[in-house]
């Protein structure tokens, strides 16, 4: 349901989007089919080439072995400079939905146009300093909008509420099904001022992986995404 003077359609979804930054790569296909079970909506995957962020994680290789371990929709967010350059490498891998910074592709219809006739989902993200008119006259060809509420680079960094000023702006410029997604520092707190703001994904790494009971940190950040009431 959508919060009270939320600009979001009441008809989008409110998903959760673990991210498997902060899950134990030891096993990975057993971490995201953890996270689905107890409730995840999405698998949100967090590529960083130590170039455009300064940290490495993981490239289209894992999200090939993933897309073998599960069928859920798996969301890969490109941290990494020149992201036409790999655009088809994710996309063979079976990526679902590719995100990719403006920052590091101020030309994004090219890419955007090829998810789409690849029958794949597309969006842009952008860095919490980025001012939201450099994407707005591509936002009705995405499918999403990743609002950076951290700098891209690391899990577990603190929540940074001024990003979620673009999002009314993201709201009136996309379709009525765009999907607009809070990524960093999502917690049960932070997670109600995200979603009044208009998104309606939200992506949760520390908040998911932390500690030891999966389940309860995801029933507590299903229970924030519903205003606050208990979920069966
Ligand atoms: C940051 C990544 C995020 C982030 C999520 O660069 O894009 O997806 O690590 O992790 P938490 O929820 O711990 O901030
Ligand atoms: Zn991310």
């Amino acid at each position: 349901m959508t919060a009270a003077g939320s600009p979001r359609s009441p008809q989008l979804p409110a998903r959760l989007a673990p991210s498997i930054l902060s899950s134990n790569f030891s096993h990975l296909a057993d971490e995201v089919n953890s996270v689905i079970a107890a409730g995840a909506d999405w698998i949100h995957v967090d590529v960083m080439d130590g170039h455009f962020v300064p940290n490495l994680t993981i490239g289209a290789p894992v999200v090939k072995s993933l897309r073998t371990a599960t069928d859920s929709f798996l969301d890969v967010h490109l941290m990494i400079s020149e992201p036409a350059k790999y655009l088809d490498d994710f996309i063979a891998a079976g990526s679902d939905m590719v995100t990719f910074h403006i920052e590091a592709e101020p030309d994004p219809l090219p890419l955007l146009d090829k998810l789409h006739q690849a029958g794949r989902k597309g969006g842009i993200a952008l860095r919490p300093s980025t001012p939201v008119e450099t994407i707005i006259p591509f936002v009705p060809r995405c499918d999403m909008v990743v609002v950076m509420t951290v700098e891209p680079g690391f899990g577990g960094q603190s929540f940074m509420e001024e990003p979620l000023d673009k999002i009314a702006a993201i709201r009136a410029a996309g379709a009525d099904n765009l999907e607009v997604q809070v990524d960093g520092g999502i917690t049960a707190e932070t997670l109600p001022r995200a979603l009044a703001a208009g998104a309606n994904v939200f992506v949760a790494g520390s908040a998911v992986f932390g500690g030891d009971d999966v389940a309860g940190n995801i029933a507590a950040l299903r229970s924030a995404m519903a205003g606050g009431r208990a979920t069966a």
